[in-house]
């Protein structure tokens, strides 16, 4: 029987072709001018308003194709790109083109991948994935995990599966209220801000964090790990969970995990990795001994939106027993009929999403474009380009090579000559690279971010980025020598006109 309903949202097939076509040749276009156009525009909140425009939400509908062009003109002139080759602030990796195509017919099916019956292909397609990330960061094929939104959500799943295993009375039923100690949990100074959000969110308290000090190599100093854990315990509080950083925000560090782990399992505590950038680079023969000890934890987080060039948003959770997820996470109301028979897996009970987007197609289509080889060769080629502009910075007269690690380097501009009647050179460095760096993102020419190393602000490039080349990396030396210098004349101009004011 015919359908003869018109619903004002649907297009019909030719409709769809021809939307479908024209927006695909357009993001080819786009794609094949990115390192043309700049990195950003840089323009401010308001001058965005006004392009948008103030207008009401619209009473009658419009055709497709128009909002169509409309949209794209908006972002491919008004954007920031992290895929542009000299983009290598944050850590967002360069987004492969497989994925948008792998989004695009996510999308179109639709399946909700919360329960297996609603999303049957969709379902054992993110069990594979999964499989495939825990083989690619060299873990046992016993993890098993759930994909989320990204490194914070990925950490925080974790972080609830490990104090439910953890917490010495049945919290699920009873609360953090229930328990006679106070569960603690260990980190290093340089971990990601997202261990704060979780002692806050989830009932804790950022008390409860104990920031272990570095050592000069910028790895958690576990002499202090275990001191801290034993004052704890002498104290009444029980230590519960020891994060281990696999590739630090700011400078890429990778905790010595081994130690960690014989920590961990000493004081019978959970040993999680936060790998959400660096995990990847496991796959690299010659870093093995820098992840040795990874097999060991209990739970990693990883990032395929970083280092495995996937489009946002995609991070993952693995666990080595996942029953540790099902016990934290899984609920039976008497309105869901799903069977859990047939080893169906219902991924809503893995984690804090009930309705969930296919987010595995994209990473599983991108795992299998290019393989484990492809995947060597991208990474391994990010770091020696990482290595190369920390080579060519320790090389400039007016730069200070700083650290480097997997793909971050850090370095810093500094003046050949700093007149005499300004008093504190650091203070005068720290602010001029501060300034250099908010240049340097307005530009458009170039966007890396900054990192805070003994106290000195430095430049940090973080590449993620399978468009970067060498000659990239040689042209953001010339940029930033010639961006610093001018804003060492400004702020030269600037101290000594604030003398003669004086
Ligand atoms: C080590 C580490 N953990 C967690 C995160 C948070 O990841 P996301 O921004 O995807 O939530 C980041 C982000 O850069 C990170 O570098």
């Amino acid at each position: 029987m015919e359908n003869n309903r018109k619903a004002p949202l649907e297009l019909t097939a030719k409709e769809f072709k021809s939307l479908g076509h024209n927006l695909i040749d357009s993001i080819s276009g786009f794609n094949e001018t990115i390192s043309e156009r700049p990195v950003t525009t840089g323009e401010t909140p308001k001058q965005l308003q006004s392009l948008l425009g103030n207008q009401s939400f619209p009473e009658n509908g419009t055709s497709a194709s128009v909002l169509l062009e409309k949209a794209t003109d908006l972002l491919y002139n008004h954007s920031l790109f992290n895929g542009h080759p000299k983009f290598m602030g944050y850590i967002t990796g360069s987004a492969a083109p497989i994925g948008a195509l792998g989004d695009l017919l996510a999308a179109s099916v639709n399946p909700n991948v919360g329960a297996f019956a609603l999303s049957p292909m969709a379902t054992e397609i993110e069990k594979q994935t999964i499989q495939w990330l825990a083989q690619f960061i060299g873990v046992e094929s016993n993890y098993g995990g759930v994909l989320v939104s990204g490194g914070n959500m990925a950490n925080f799943t974790a972080f609830l599966a490990a104090r439910t295993a953890k917490a010495p009375a049945n919290i699920k039923e009873e609360g953090l209220g229930s328990l006679k100690k106070k569960l603690i949990m260990y980190c290093s100074k340089s971990t990601h801000t997202w261990i704060d959000k979780a002692a806050i969110l989830f009932g804790h308290g950022t008390n409860a964090i104990r920031w272990i000090e570095t050592d000069a190599d910028n790895k958690m100093n576990l002499e202090a790990l275990e001191n801290a854990i034993t004052t704890d315990i002498i104290e009444g509080n029980e230590p519960f969970f020891v994060v281990g950083t696999a590739g630090d925000v700011s400078t890429g560090t990778v905790d010595n995990l081994e130690g960690i782990s014989a920590i961990c399992k000493l004081y019978h505590m959970w040993f999680h990795v936060d790998g959400a950038y660096g995990a990847p680079a496991n796959i690299i023969p010659e870093l093995e001994a820098t992840f040795k000890g990874i097999k060991e934890a209990d739970s990693i987080a990883i990032d395929p939106h970083k280092w495995l060039y996937s489009p946002l948003e995609a991070g993952c959770t693995l666990v080595k027993n996942p029953k540790h997820l099902t016990d934290a996470y899984s609920s039976h109301p008497e309105y869901f009929n799903f069977d859990t028979e047939d080893a169906e897996q219902n991924y809503y009970e893995y984690g804090l999403q009930n309705s969930r987007g296919f987010r595995a197609l994209k990473v599983w289509l991108m795992l299998q474009q290019v393989g484990r080889q492809g995947y060597q060769e991208m990474i391994s080629e990010d770091i020696k380009l990482s290595k190369l502009l920390f080579e060519l910075a320790d090389q400039h007269p007016n730069l200070d090579a700083v650290t480097q690690s997997l793909s971050i380097a850090t370095f810093r501009y500094i003046p050949s000559e700093i007149p005499q009647h300004l008093e504190n050179k650091q203070v005068y460095l720290n602010e001029l690279n501060e300034k250099l760096t908010t240049r340097l993102q307005k530009s458009g020419e170039v966007f890396i971010s900054n990192a805070i190393i003994n106290e000195n602000y430095c430049l940090r490039s973080c590449i993620v980025n399978f468009r970067t080349s060498k000659k990239d990396i040689e042209e953001i030396i010339d940029i930033v020598e010639e961006e610093g210098n001018k804003v060492h004349q400004q702020m030269l101009t600037d101290s000594v006109l604030q003398l003669q004011n004086q």
